[in-house]
């Protein structure tokens, strides 16, 4: 996108839309700036009442006599003394939606004093998003049109080109997760991580395939993939953005290129959105790809953990018991319980390896979580209130928010095996935080927090600036949390 900024009205270039923002007003909608020359055009529906400044709320008008742009939308943003980032974000995301419609695609947008311009381009960014790769449609007659070029009228300049590439790395996750299972595979994310050590000189990565695996002993990863035709991998991404600073970030991404649970075969109803179960993987490879971007301050290893839960002779077995990269054993009490093994070896080779401060997991790990927080919120657990603390301070700076759920030592019971050291699922029962648990086992002295993005990464429905049902969450915590270290 073509993104300008120029200091005043007069400055602006020809647009098919000039946008002017209201608060909502005690009666009328109030002006957020100087609109003077464009009163006789809105002056009317205002008294008339038909715009009250709502949040999100617009109205399209026309102007013949102009001549930079003969189309006017009001846009309302809500109470003055209310408004928020978030309600931005979401109010500039209507307007993409109102746009996307019509063949509107340079735009003219004030911003007013109060607001931030790089979260209301934000909004627009994550609205403008549309995944069109699998619609049969010809680019002719496409519903969907893009904003391609934006004018800011009055904003503070310096921040919008990060915020555009922070949102390219979240689409590029969204991309991922939208992506068909059978072309998002393991090979293809291997690619992805090569892709990133060609383009980012500060980015190194180690790929780990079967014979690595084998040889490195990571024997629930291999247990996992062992019914695909594809490999699994393990991919490790290092970037050193302090290179004078010991000190390391692992993120660690779920890849579950598909689950169909396993042997223990998900039911229908429940398989349907199983491509999102690599999500947590998309989320550390945009990351990764942000700080690079970016070029943050700080070191961050990202990892993730790559393989097919597929359903055919040669996958693993309920009851069957396989050994840990850490050593510990495994009973398969559900083969549908897949990510925390993948994540446990993960989570235990990085420890022995690199060594990182602290170990941060992103996983669709649990329908639980879903159950308990819907589609709102981040489910997150860990061992450090310090780390906690700033990861829930992120989540509500972004608008990723998360709800922290205890690690209660009484659970971890229901993971006690007869057979093994530990067995992988527990019941029904507060089935979160025993996945939680099970991690928690291999995680040695090591700060840790575990996020389920179960139920943020991929919504039932399109909602606010989330068009399709990837959101890419996690990308934009993460580089906030990140920044503030
Ligand atoms: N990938 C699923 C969790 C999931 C559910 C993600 C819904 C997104 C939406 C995970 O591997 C899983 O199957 N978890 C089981 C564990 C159970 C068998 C102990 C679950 O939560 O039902
Ligand atoms: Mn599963
Ligand atoms: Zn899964």
């Amino acid at each position: 996108m073509n993104i300008k900024v120029v200091d005043s009205f007069k400055k602006r270039e020809k647009a098919d839309l000039l946008v002017l923002p209201f608060w909502k007003g005690k009666k009328e909608a109030e002006a957020t700036g100087n609109f003077k020359e464009f009163e006789k055009t809105f002056l009317m529906p205002l008294k008339m009442e038909d715009f009250a400044g709502k949040e999100g709320e617009i109205l399209f008008l026309y102007d013949a006599k102009n001549s930079q742009e003969p189309r006017l939308a009001l846009l309302g943003l809500g109470e003055k003394k209310e408004c928020s980032h978030e309600i931005l974000r979401r109010s500039y995301a209507a307007l993409v939606r109102a746009c996307s419609g019509k063949k509107l695609t340079r735009l003219n947008i004030y911003v007013p004093q109060e607001a931030d311009g790089s979260v209301i381009l934000e909004g627009i960014l994550l609205a403008n998003y549309h995944y069109l790769k699998l619609k049969g449609i010809s680019l002719k007659e496409k519903p969907y049109f893009f904003i391609e070029s934006i004018s800011f009228i009055a904003a503070k300049e310096e921040s919008l080109k990060k915020t555009e590439k922070l949102i390219q790395s979240v689409n590029f996750a969204r991309d991922l997760v939208n992506g068909n299972a059978d072309h998002i595979h393991a090979d293809a994310l291997v690619k992805v991580a090569e892709d990133f050590t060609t383009a980012y000189p500060k980015v190194k990565a180690r790929i780990l395939r079967r014979k690595e695996l084998v040889k490195e002993k990571l024997g629930l990863l291999l247990a996992v993939g062992q019914g695909s035709t594809m490999e699994p991998a393990l991919i490790i991404l290092e970037y050193k953005g302090d290179p004078k600073s010991k000190k390391m970030t692992a993120l660690i991404g779920k890849g579950l290129t598909y689950d169909t649970g396993g042997l223990n075969l998900k039911p229908t109803g429940g398989i349907e959105t199983m491509k999102c179960d690599m999500a947590g993987a998309a989320a550390v490879l945009a990351t990764l790809q942000a700080a690079a971007e970016l070029g943050l301050k700080t070191n961050i290893i990202a990892v993730v953990a790559v393989a097919e839960n597929a359903i055919g002779p040669d996958s693993y077995k309920p009851g069957d018991v396989y050994i840990s990269h850490s050593g510990m054993t495994v009973e398969i009490s559900n083969t549908d319980a897949e990510g925390r093994l993948v994540l446990a070896d993960a989570i235990s080779y990085i420890q022995q390896h690199y060594q990182p401060d602290c170990i941060i997991d992103l996983a669709t790990l649990t329908g639980g979580i879903v159950v308990a927080l819907g589609e709102e919120l981040t489910g997150l657990f860990s061992n450090d209130d310090k780390l906690a603390n700033s990861l829930i301070q992120a989540g509500l700076n972004t608008h990723e928010r998360l709800w922290r759920l205890p690690l209660l030592p009484e659970y971890k019971d229901k993971l006690k095996s007869s057979i093994a050291d530990i067995k992988n699922a527990g019941s029904r029962m507060a089935s979160s935080a025993t996945a939680a648990l099970f991690l928690e086992q291999f995680v040695k002295k090591t700060s840790w927090a575990h996020l389920d993005i179960a139920g943020t990464a991929y919504l039932s429905d399109p909602k606010g600036y989330h068009q399709t049902p990837a959101t890419g969450v996690g990308v934009r915590l993460l580089i906030e949390f990140l920044q503030g270290q």
